[in-house]
């Protein structure tokens, strides 16, 4: 059995939704209390004993690359201020991993964001994490996802149950139980689909371990849902050819590509620092006992 060792992220989306945030500066660079988003995601992957990381972008997301590089600049300035606490923090994020981007050049849809890993990954199974899903959990996401891959030897996908009045915002799976934990065999994949056309709550999250097959299937994916390549499309043609399991993930999610969900990844991490979770309780206190009323 091949070893994971590649995580794929792709950071090619223009990031409408947080318009004019996402303007100037990238959406996964948008803070969650002390780090952006798309540190969290990389941290989940280093977590999970991952090697390298496969940015996908677009232009305008040179920024991404510059957090995790080492910046001499402000290595030098910090060391001449004595910052070393600063300076240990900025190396240990450009020390995580390595990482390698490859430009997606239209934006022609996930699927076709993943393809353009494949020369990248070779043959080898490989993680996608998709930056909007922030998952909190004790053991990563993606080490969970590991650790059934070497059981089954096949692709996974996450999946976590959703109210059906919320399932066309996701890929939907329809499967089966099997003896593994929290573990159903796919039948059929569905991206998005209209309210009433499927009786499954099994949404699909941004987490999926895949092998290098999808990449031929993904080759003969054209458009679908919104016009574009899907990589949902692709992971039924990989179901079908070699089988594919849907694993419920033990940990919670957030949507941190809408507001609210951004907003409540904001206040549970920061609930859980050390020193601002107290102070923060605290506010949230008086917020909730009407004191926060502007004069
Ligand atoms: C993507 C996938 C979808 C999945 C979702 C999870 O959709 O295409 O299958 O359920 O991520 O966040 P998006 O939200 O990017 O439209």
């Amino acid at each position: 059995m091949k070893k994971v060792r590649k995580a794929v992220i792709p950071v090619a989306g223009l990031g409408t939704r947080f318009l004019p945030a996402t303007k100037a500066i990238p959406k996964e660079m948008l803070t969650i209390v002390d780090r952006p988003t798309i540190q969290y995601i990389v941290e989940e992957v280093v977590a999970s004993g991952i090697e390298e990381v496969i940015l996908i972008t677009s232009a305008g997301k040179s920024a991404i690359e510059n957090h995790f590089d080492y910046n001499y600049e402000l290595d030098t300035i910090l060391r001449q201020k004595n910052k070393h606490e600063l300076r240990e923090e900025l190396a240990r994020t450009s020390g995580l991993i390595d990482v390698v981007s490859v430009r997606q050049k239209e934006p022609l849809g996930l699927g076709h964001a993943i393809w353009m890993a494949r020369k990248v990954i070779g043959d080898e199974p490989f993680l996608v994490l998709l930056g909007d899903d922030l998952v909190r959990s004790r053991i990563p996401c993606c080490r969970q996802m590991i650790d059934l891959y070497e059981k089954v030897n096949e692709s996974i996908v996450a999946i976590q149950r959703v109210p059906m009045d919320q399932t066309h915002q996701y890929g939907i799976v329809e499967g089966e139980k099997t003896d593994f934990e929290r573990t159903v065999k796919v039948k059929r994949m569905v991206e998005k689909p209209a309210p009433g056309t499927s009786n499954s709550d099994m949404a699909i999250i941004g987490r999926y371990l895949l092998m290098p097959e999808i990449f031929e299937a993904l080759g003969k994916t054209t458009p679908g849902h919104g016009g574009e390549i899907q990589l949902t499309d692709a992971l039924q043609s990989l179901a079908d050819q070699r089988g594919m399991y849907a694993y419920e993930f033990k940990g919670k999610r957030y949507d941190a590509g809408d507001k609210l969900g951004y907003l409540k990844a904001i206040i549970d991490i920061a609930l859980d620092h050390p020193t601002l979770g107290e102070p923060l309780r605290d506010h949230l206190k008086s917020v909730c006992d009407g004191k926060n009323c502007l004069q």
